[in-house]
């Protein structure tokens, strides 16, 4: 990931370039050795800030190892904070919703069972072909039960944004430097966007169902929306497909639907199942 990879700018990067001076064509842009410069510095700072990374994860690694207490630094900060906690909030709450809901449980294991049946190691492809359990998570819109876990159950609710010049949104002029601030947990249980917006319904994110328009963003949108979203959902799918090929999820009684805002979002008394290995129940194959 971190590997010492050159970027290698080809001429071809020079030639699209505009260095704001003016005057200069493609050709004089190419034998640009002021431009050339600025390339090789920006080569010389990828290369060390990938060998910085490299270094900071190898004694991080290092030191987890050895059993050192491991500092709550910034690399801490993304992984537990912005990483670890959103992603398992929301592996809860998917199974909160999945044991609430028979038939998209069993919509969702039968597609497990026919992609991976009862192989121990799930394979990269699978993930893809996961496409069902996807609407239930997040990817892109192919994909559909994560992602209706998280317009229901932004774990990250919200983000804000503060405004350089002023704007005008609707004929409401909106001043500089004001901070605007969007909350996907409200956006996502507006009936005006998802009617019927409290049921649980993992359809809306049918590659054929309508798309929502800037009303579902919970990893946020532009340049500074959340860079672990890929890896999140990824991580989040092959859990949940663990999950829903080994086990049949009973809620145990007394479940409430009450959430926590602890700056992600959470059920506020956990989700306590009671789990049933699966043997064989029509496809299912014995799982090892
Ligand atoms: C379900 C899981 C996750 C959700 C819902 C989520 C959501 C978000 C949201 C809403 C933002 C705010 C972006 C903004 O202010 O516009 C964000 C930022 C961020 N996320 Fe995530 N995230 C998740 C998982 C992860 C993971 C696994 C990582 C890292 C491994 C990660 C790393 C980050 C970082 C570093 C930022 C700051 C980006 C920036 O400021 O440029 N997130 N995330």
């Amino acid at each position: 990931m971190l590997g010492d990879h050159p970027i290698n700018f080809g001429p071809g990067c020079l030639l699209s370039w505009d260095d704001g001076a003016g005057g200069e064509g493609p050709a004089a842009a190419l034998f640009s050795w002021k431009k050339r410069n600025f390339v090789k510095e920006v080569q010389e700072s990828v290369r060390l800030l990938r060998k910085t990374g490299k270094e900071c994860i190898e004694k991080r690694k290092k030191a987890i190892q050895d059993g050192e207490e491991i500092p709550m630094d910034i690399l801490t900060q993304i992984l537990k904070g912005a990483g670890h906690e959103t992603t398992a909030n929301q592996l809860s709450f998917t199974v909160m919703e999945l044991a609430r809901s028979p038939e998209i449980l069993e919509k969702a294991q039968a597609e497990v069972d026919e992609v991976i049946g009862a192989r121990r190691d799930i394979e990269y492809d699978d993930i893809g072909k996961l496409q069902y359990l996807n609407q239930v998570v997040y990817d892109d819109f192919r994909y559909f039960v994560l992602k209706e876990t998280l317009r229901l159950y932004p774990t990250a609710p919200g983000t804000s944004r503060a405004l350089e010049e002023d704007y005008v949104i609707e004929g409401l002029k909106i001043p500089p430097k004001a901070t605007l601030s969007f909350n996907s947990y409200i956006m996502g249980r507006m009936e005006r966007f998802f009617p019927d917006p409290l049921v649980f319904n993992p359809d809306r994110f049918h590659p054929d169902a309508p798309k929502p328009y800037f009303s579902y963003f919970p990893f946020s949108l532009g340049p500074r929306s959340c860079i672990g979203q890929v890896f999140a959902q990824m991580e989040a799918k092959v859990v949940m497909a663990k999950l829903l090929q080994r086990f049949q999820f009973e809620l145990v009684e007394g479940q409430t639907l009450r959430i926590m805002d602890s700056g992600t979002l959470r059920p506020m008394e956990g989700v306590l199942c009671r789990l049933r290995p699966r043997t064989n129940s029509g496809k299912t194959k014995k799982v090892d």
